[in-house]
């Protein structure tokens, strides 16, 4: 079997066997395949596309090119979740702990912001002392001791995926997907844990921007997931504007303080909620929804959610005193607010242009070498549906220096369009999607 053979099948649309995935697999991992024809290979499936069974063998091929955690140490239903990337995107930092607070272990392996969106490792990073960097066994350990922990990849989890992910990325063919579903799949499935939650994001900031495609999305990897005997509950949630209302490192971690301390009740409140009750449906301790939603709040109201990131982070060597002290966090030299300038409603946003307005000020790598500020991003207090004034505020710039203030306020004030007429707010979530099939919000 060459890989000629193989891009030619790919090439004239015929589906590959079993035995061609498995063999551009093993060459991507150990990188005996020369990136040229991968890259080839790679553009016809972003042509041709996959059937079903094609890409749940892409899937199970790649989970099998690296290591596969082994959490049966830990006692109880472990249940990931995974954001297929957003702005403003949280969810880990409020969901995972209250989880956890509800007797439901979570062991979750996080990964770093990735172009216009951000990364929980990197959040996690921003806090003085943290460190994502744990072994396996370590890693299992603080679980059995206080049920929470949130790492890097630990080990070498599907490397076929790594580099296919950094060849997509300069050839155009990240949007393809069966690559985006097996891709993601893969190192969930290598992860360990016994069922996971998917947040798939919809709108202007989402990897799939339109509503259709992110169901179909989501069903795929919900198939490939009960192929591979894994629960995979599906919840398709909005990107139309930043999920939360601070966008940067340790802005969306002061967010999350801020929620699990009571202070705020946004959408990134409500949308963990929406994604903590599916994870503890799926790990036994909720029958519905609404009783799911019912213990996590409280556990907000408690203050055990907040505890157990305490817990967590003096477990991963950080400073505790940042959940009852945000000063303690990095702060940027510079610090500004500007209002709208106009009176109108706020009517869309452009959140991959208010990402990489972020990324632009240090709160996101453009090459892979970048060292991060965690100090920098924005506070955007604005929602789609509002009625602004002149003297709204439109969002608090936190900059290295003036001039990165001005290009950023700049990118934001064009990614957002304020209009003439009243606008409704946007929908927090469309669809859940599980074997059972899509139930669409009302
Ligand atoms: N995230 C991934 O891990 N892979 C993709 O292909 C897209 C998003």
């Amino acid at each position: 079997m060459n890989m000629v053979e193989i891009i030619t099948q790919k090439k004239l649309g015929r589906p590959l066997t079993p035995e061609m995935i498995r063999t551009f697999v093993a060459g991507a991992a150990d990188r005996s395949i020369p990136d040229y024809q991968l890259s080839a290979l790679l553009m016809a499936i972003r042509l041709n596309g996959m059937t079903a069974e094609e890409t749940t063998e892409l899937t199970l091929a790649m989970r099998d090119s690296g290591d596969v955690a082994d959490l049966s140490a830990i006692p109880g239903v472990k249940v990931d979740k995974h954001s297929t990337g957003g702005v403003g995107d949280t969810t880990t930092l409020v969901l995972a702990p209250l989880v956890a607070a509800c007797g439901v272990p979570v062991a979750k392996m996080s990964g770093r912001g990735l172009g216009h969106t951000g990364g929980t490792l990197d959040k996690l990073e921003s806090i003085p002392g943290f460190s994502v960097s744990l072994s396996e066994e370590a890693f299992v350990r603080q679980v059995q001791e206080i049920g929470l922990a949130v790492i890097g990849q630990t080990g070498t989890l599907a490397p076929a995926d790594k580099t296919l992910y950094a060849l997509r990325d300069v050839t155009a063919t990240v949007d393809s997907l069966p690559l985006i579903a097996s891709s993601i799949m893969s190192k969930k499935l290598a992860s360990g844990a016994d069922a996971i939650v998917l947040d798939v994001k919809t709108g202007s900031g989402a990897i799939m921007q339109t509503l259709e495609g992110s169901i179909e999305l989501a069903r795929a990897m919900v198939d490939i997931g009960t192929l591979a005997g894994k629960p995979v509950t599906a919840v398709v949630t909005g990107m139309a504007q930043p999920l939360g209302t601070h966008v940067g490192n340790a802005l969306e971690v002061k967010d999350a303080i801020d929620v699990l301390s009571g202070r705020t009740k946004g959408d990134l409140l409500a949308v963990s909620l929406l994604l903590g009750s599916h994870m503890l449906m799926l790990a036994g301790a909720a029958d519905t929804p609404a009783e799911g939603e019912a213990k996590l709040r409280r556990a907000l109201e408690s203050g055990a959610g907040l505890e157990k990131l305490r817990q967590m982070i003096r477990a991963q060597g950080g400073d505790p005193r940042v959940c009852d002290d945000l000063s303690l966090l990095p702060r940027a030299a510079v610090q500004r607010t500007v209002t709208v300038g106009r009176e109108g409603w706020v009517a869309a946003m452009d959140t991959t242009a208010l990402g990489l307005a972020a990324q632009a000020m240090g709160a996101g790598r453009i090459r892979k070498t970048d060292v991060l500020d965690y100090a920098v991003g924005f506070i955007l207090p604005v929602r789609i549906g509002d009625h602004v004034t002149p003297d709204t505020p439109l969002c608090t710039l936190f900059a290295r220096s003036e001039a990165e203030a001005e290009t950023a306020e700049a990118a934001i004030r064009r990614a957002i369009t304020i209009g003439e007429t009243p606008v409704a707010p946007s929908p927090l979530w469309y669809a859940v999607v599980t074997r059972d099939g899509v139930v669409r919000a009302e």
